[in-house]
């Protein structure tokens, strides 16, 4: 569990996240939504600890983040996966070297046994076949699908995601939203997605924290979030495209 308490960061005298309390459970895909320019991205930054925060706790399991030393802080980001936005993979490393990367750097097992993980990893994603390829030789969706094996390489225990589809066309989108949902059940991980949008909503959205300018305005799972009233959501719901022709079948 990852709970957020009163979380305020500013940048330049301008306050970007606006005192954010919220908690994320284990085994479940924990959505954040909002519009561009929000403060998801800086939320979650915040979170796993690449940005400080002016004021607030961030605890993991009870250990508070912003009063970590250097090694308590290293040590738990190698329980932490990360796909942050655009796969990031390394354009001169294969498939299989890019999900070996973290591994190397970090596992103390033997590289035979840190090979068979990075196998069994791909086998989930579904790229076992693909493991000695480049990225610029295959699609986004298979970029992404390698960026998911390299988080999970290490086993993590917490899984953040910002953006995960973004560049994928819907019906990528949808696999890749569950092939996150699936494995975060199967290892019982603390999942945080940021997205905006509304289809992984209805799909994966286990809970939904809906930022609006930096403050938590509502919070709630997917069967609620249709019938919530919050203005602010509703409009940032029912501006997606699914919603507009829901909301037209429903009117004829
Ligand atoms: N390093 C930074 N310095 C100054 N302003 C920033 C920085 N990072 C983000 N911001 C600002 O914070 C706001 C929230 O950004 P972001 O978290 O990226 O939004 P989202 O991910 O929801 O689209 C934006 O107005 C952005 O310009
Ligand atoms: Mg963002």
């Amino acid at each position: 569990m990852i709970e957020a308490k009163h979380l305020i960061k500013s940048f330049d005298g301008k306050e970007i996240i606006r005192d954010i309390s919220a908690t994320f459970e284990k085994g479940k895909t924990n959505l954040i939504i909002g519009r561009s320019g929000s403060g998801k991205t800086v939320f979650m930054k915040l979170l796993v600890g690449l940005l400080s925060p002016d004021a607030g706790e961030i605890r993991y399991d009870g250990r508070n983040l912003p009063s970590m030393k250097k090694a308590e802080l290293n040590a738990l980001r190698q329980e932490m996966g990360m796909l942050f936005q655009g796969s990031a993979l390394f354009d001169s490393m294969t498939v299989m070297e890019n999900v070996m990367f973290p591994l190397t750097m970090f596992s103390q097992e033997t590289r035979q046994k840190q090979e068979m993980r990075a196998q069994f990893c791909l086998k989930r994603v579904q790229m076992a076949d693909a493991a000695d390829l480049y990225p610029g030789e295959i699609s986004g969706g298979m970029m992404k699908r390698t960026a998911i094996a390299r988080a999970i390489a290490l086993n993590p225990k917490y899984l953040f995601c910002d953006e995960p589809n973004s560049g994928l066309d819907p019906k990528t989108s949808l696999l890749i939203d569950d092939l996150i949902h699936g494995i975060t059940q199967e290892y019982n991980m603390t999942t945080i997605i940021n997205t905006h949008d509304m289809n992984s909503v209805m799909n994966i959205g286990d809970k939904i924290l809906f930022i609006y300018e930096g403050k938590k305005e509502w919070e709630g799972t997917k069967d609620e979030i249709m019938n919530a009233e919050n203005k602010k959501l509703n409009d940032f719901v029912f501006a997606s495209d699914l919603f507009r022709k829901v909301k037209a079948a429903e009117n004829q």
